[in-house]
């Protein structure tokens, strides 16, 4: 059977993760937040001693293709550890942004990625959901906010957290990695052609999410 697919792409902290998983609620779908998948890979990585580099790029691809990782009532693990936390630092993001670049990596990730389309359907946020890994979903979101909102949301997103940074650094932690994102030569952060822009700058997450499914419904 044919199975939807709604795909969320943006730059980094542009709120894909709260849109997508909310609208995969809404709908009763699944929901991929493939940039774990990356953050997971940059953690088991880093943890067998490879630096993340064009040097390593088979063994981290080798070890991108049977990661033992699990997605149990919000938590990650791998094998055995809960490394929820550990993929949540400005940190993991930048080494998952490194090893993102890597072809052989993205390529071992692909069928993990297409695995989570499942019935009733999927909700899949990332970088290259409607470029690369669901080029026949049915609505591709493309979605951005300006680098100041993206870094002073990040910022409160920590604060709360208890994770002392300051906006500066955050924006421009924030900028490099979209800088890379965008200018890597495979599956390059960007719109898919057939994308649907939406800049959440000045909305509230609920009229972000109120929009998707306005026009999730007006593809029905
Ligand atoms: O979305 P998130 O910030 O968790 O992603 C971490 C990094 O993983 C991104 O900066 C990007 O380099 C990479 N990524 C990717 N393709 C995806 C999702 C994430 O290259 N589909």
């Amino acid at each position: 059977p044919h199975i939807p697919v709604i795909c969320v792409d943006g730059p980094t902290a542009s709120g894909k993760g709260t849109l997508a998983s909310e609208v995969a609620r809404r709908l009763g779908y699944h929901y991929l937040d493939s940039g774990a998948l990356y953050r997971i890979t940059a953690l088991a990585a880093t943890r067998a001693g490879l630096a993340l580099d064009l040097a390593h790029e088979h063994g981290i691809a080798r070890m991108a293709e049977t990661l033992p990782v699990r997605f149990v009532d919000g938590r990650v693990l791998l094998g055995g550890d809960d490394v929820t936390d550990a993929i949540r630092t400005e940190e993991a993001g930048m080494n998952a942004s490194r090893v993102s670049a890597l072809p052989a990596v993205r390529t071992a990730l692909v069928a993990l990625q297409q695995s989570f389309r499942r019935l009733p359907g999927l909700v899949a946020d990332g970088r290259d959901m409607g470029t690369v890994i669901f080029p026949d979903a049915a609505l591709k979101v493309y979605l951005t906010a300006s680098a100041a909102q993206r870094a002073e949301r990040r910022h409160k997103q920590l604060n709360l957290k208890g994770i002392p940074t300051t906006i500066t650094a955050l924006r421009a932690d924030l900028e490099a990695r979209d800088a890379r994102d965008s200018q890597r030569t495979v599956a390059p952060l960007k719109p898919a052609q057939d994308a649907l822009l939406l800049d959440n700058s000045e909305q509230s997450v609920d009229e972000s999410v109120a929009q998707v499914l306005r026009w999730w419904d007006e593809k029905q």
